[in-house]
């Protein structure tokens, strides 16, 4: 294959080099490409272009591959912690002994946010979405922490935000969930891992005996690593971009909290959770549903069906969905969703629409029956997903700003609005 791509404008023609990846993807660079022809190039929703070289996380959509610095996603859901893989997600490599004690200690210190913060939950309804207490909260971070507002932060520097970020965000929103309920704060403690801790603050109670259940610690466990990252998704993208103008990392993080707050993206899961308790409560014809979100006019589509990339499957819905029998089995529940799920998958992927678009579960499909199955409620299914997604916003972050072509991200366009014309005075307006 030639190393670059040959355009043609008119009479001239212009070379383009052609950048491979790791896994023989190709791009044609057009860096050069307004300088040297005076032209842009147009992609509406970014389908076809790519925003970074990234030595991150590598996904084939057509083969259903995900990987995590080159480990496939299948043995980390496997082996490895939340708490592991967001060190290998930011810092490239798996932390040996000495790294992962000096991390996971350093996650469980500074778990406390400060005792002002709590003031601020006061002022909330209890009614507040968690994803906007969330993404304000985080924001207030950098009022605590004015040494993170300087614009380059050195190594050490950086270590201690990842580990602010890390710690703080999964303490504020379990405080959003005891906040909605009127029940007290329950501070995190060095006793519990990561998951256990949230845990712990999310359902213990000073007047009632509360036992941190293990599966439900390695099912979060497992929802957290298959959701820490995802390449150039629309809240990692919002994050690269909104953290290209050096904006302090507690303002970067907040924004991409918003993005992923939307329907299309993180906030599919819960939409998936109250699609299905619509079925079920419609008495769980499948295929009356099924026929809705073939029909563009009924503004209805599946939630939890779809993806940008994977056109085949999405691995990290077969791993969920897996992990779902065996969480309500060893719990011994019986959720009718799980079974309205599994025959509307299986009325889906029958179906020709979908067979030719090419829309299989994703991630979010399944994923709220194993949180709902935990007692998370499902308003706070994006706040998971949030704390789940942090390593990867926090890893293209740091690539990103410590790229050797860094710069601030300014995309062009091409103008369709009128053409010049003046300034009427209001009383000779029609
Ligand atoms: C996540 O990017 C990431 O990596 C995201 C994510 C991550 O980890 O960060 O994987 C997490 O966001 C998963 C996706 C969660 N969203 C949903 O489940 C919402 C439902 N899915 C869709 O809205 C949609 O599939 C998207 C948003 C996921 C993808 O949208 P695209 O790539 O822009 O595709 P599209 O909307 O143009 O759809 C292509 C066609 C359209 O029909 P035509 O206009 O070609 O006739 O497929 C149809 C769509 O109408 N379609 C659906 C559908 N999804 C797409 N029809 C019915 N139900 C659906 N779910």
């Amino acid at each position: 294959m030639p190393d670059t791509a040959k355009l043609i404008l008119g009479e001239k023609s212009y070379d383009l080099p052609v950048i491979t990846g790791t896994e023989n993807e190709k791009a044609i660079d057009i860096t050069s490409l307004r300088n040297s022809t005076g032209y842009i190039t147009m992609d509406s929703g970014f389908m076809n272009t790519g925003a970074a070289v990234s030595n991150i996380t590598y996904l084939d959509g057509e083969l259903g591959i995900l990987r995590y610095r080159g480990i496939p996603i299948e043995q980390l859901a496997e082996q490895s912690t939340f708490v592991e893989t967001a060190y290998l997600l930011i810092y490239g490599t798996l932390p040996n002994k000495e790294e992962l004690g000096k991390w996971s200690q350093a996650l469980t210190e500074n778990s406390y946010i400060h005792e002002d913060m709590k003031h601020f939950f006061d002022g909330y309804p209890s009614t507040a979405h968690p994803m906007a207490i969330l993404s304000s909260m985080v924001s207030t971070l950098s009022i605590h922490n004015s040494w993170a507002l300087k614009p380059n932060l050195n190594e050490a520097e950086k270590y201690r935000m990842f580990v602010l970020l890390l710690a703080k965000m999964r303490t504020i929103a379990a405080y959003s969930y005891k906040k909605s309920i009127g029940e007290p704060y329950i501070y995190p403690t060095d006793n519990f891992s990561y998951c256990a801790n949230f845990m712990n603050m999310m359902f213990a109670h000073p007047s009632r005996h509360y036992e941190v259940n293990e599966t439900l610690v390695k099912a979060l466990n497992l929802i957290f690593v298959l959701h820490a990252d995802h390449e150039q998704n629309c809240s990692t993208s919002t994050v690269r971009l909104v953290g290209s103008s050096k904006s302090n990392l507690f303002a970067t993080i907040s924004a991409g909290i918003g993005a992923l707050w939307g329907p299309l993206h993180g906030g599919a899961n819960q939409e998936v959770i109250e699609m299905l308790e619509q079925i079920r409560d419609d008495g769980g014809n499948v295929k009356k549903w099924v026929e809705k979100a073939k029909d563009k006019d009924s503004g209805f589509r599946l939630y939890g069906f779809g993806h940008r990339v994977y056109k085949n499957f999405d691995p990290r819905a077969n791993i969920i969905k897996k992990s779902a029998n065996e969480v309500l089995d060893a719990l011994g529940i019986e959720d009718p969703l799980l079974e309205i799920a599994k025959k509307l998958e299986e009325a889906a992927l029958s179906d020709q629409y979908f067979i030719d678009k090419k829309l299989y579960p994703n991630v979010d499909f399944y994923s709220g029956i194993i949180l709902k199955a935990m007692g998370i409620p499902v308003n706070m299914f994006t706040v998971m997903f949030a704390i789940g997604r942090l390593p990867g916003w926090l890893a293209h972050w740091k690539e990103m700003v410590e790229a050797p072509d860094f710069k601030i991200n300014r995309p062009r366009q091409i103008y369709h609005g009128p053409a010049i014309n003046n300034y009427i005075p209001l009383d000779l307006r029609k």
